[in-house]
């Protein structure tokens, strides 16, 4: 199996991502990393043990701690779009705790022992990678890929017309990674055709729900804030950005158009603060984005996994 970490701000379709991580026998999840973004900090790692806990992982993935904050910025909030990211839904009292150690020093260790290897998936803010980058000079050559859900590739933002929230959200942090020299970063950004394809409409939700199994019931109910804002706003359904970037670091097939780009960010614009900029003639490149994926093939994996009922081991 594959070494993955999952760097994530949890909730919503954060959880979906991990379930995809925590339940695909072609990963090998060695750790789930919180990082600041879209609730509470607290609340997005009681959502992560609410998730380990759904797919039966409680005591075999560890979850470390990392930044509460940007780098330089404050904290902004994403309870607008994802409510509390799991609908409601109370963690269970599972006398499990997070990890002593931090985030950022499990990233680099991991990186370190899976030299080469080891594939890391950011869906939230760029915190914990920019420290890690910044903490061990090593870091950079160690890490295997990254996959990093983030950015617009036509400058059309959600958090600002401009911005995408991840990026928009610690821009310092987002210009050290991508200026990190890392070999290998696959971008999955907010663009009109990622989105198309990975949007779920009330169509897609319905199947899900007449599914009617433990892991259907908590995605319609944890999804529903985020469908709601979605359609609202005007997409057809509700987005699914990171489970989809996990699953492309497990299955590259999925995408079906790709393109080198060199991508720089916006840190000093007022009105376009986390802009991506994806130079298209460049002769330098540093990452390559996902420009289309086979949405039908994406949304049928997640049908399958849903449909599962994972084994709840008694620890
Ligand atoms: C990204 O921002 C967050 O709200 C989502 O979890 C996703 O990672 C989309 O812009
Ligand atoms: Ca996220």
């Amino acid at each position: 199996p594959i070494p993955l970490l999952i760097d994530t701000d949890t909730a919503a379709d954060d959880c979906f991502a991990l379930l995809v991580g925590l339940l695909d026998p072609r990963a090998d999840l060695l750790a789930i990393t919180m990082v600041a973004g879209n609730v509470g900090f607290d609340q997005q790692v009681d959502n992560a043990f609410l998730t380990v806990g759904l797919a039966g992982r409680l005591g075999q993935v560890p979850v470390h701690l990392g930044a509460r904050d940007p780098l330089v910025r404050p904290w902004l909030s994403a309870e607008d779009v994802h409510g509390d990211g799991v609908g409601g839904l109370k963690r269970p009292d599972d006398g499990h705790e997070a990890s002593a150690e931090h985030a950022v020093d499990a990233m680099i260790r991991l990186a370190r022992e899976h030299k080469g290897e080891l594939r890391i998936v950011a869906i939230g803010p760029l915190t914990n990678l920019a420290l890690a980058v910044q903490k061990d000079p090593e870091f950079v050559s160690n890490v295997g890929s990254l996959f990093v859900m983030g950015g617009s590739i036509n400058a059309r933002g959600n958090i600002t017309p401009a911005a995408e929230y991840n990026i928009y959200v610690d821009p310092e942090a987002a210009d050290i990674v991508f200026s990190a020299g890392f070999s290998d970063v696959v971008v999955i950004s907010w663009d009109p055709l990622t989105i198309t394809d990975a949007l779920f409409d009330q169509g897609r939700i319905d199947r899900i729900a007449a599914l009617d199994t433990p892991l259907s019931r908590f995605f319609v109910r944890a999804n529903q804030a985020t469908f709601d804002f979605d359609t609202a706003v005007g997409l057809a359904g509700s987005s699914h950005c990171d489970s989809l970037s996990v699953l492309l670091a497990l299955d590259r097939s999925l995408s079906t158009a790709e393109r080198r780009y060199r991508l720089e960010v916006e840190t000093q614009g007022t009105l376009t603060r986390g802009a991506t900029v994806f130079d298209w003639a460049s002769d330098d490149n540093n990452v390559t984005a996902i420009e289309t994926v086979d949405g039908e093939r994406f949304f049928d994996y997640m049908l399958g996994m849903l449909a599962t009922t994972p084994v709840i081991a008694q620890s």
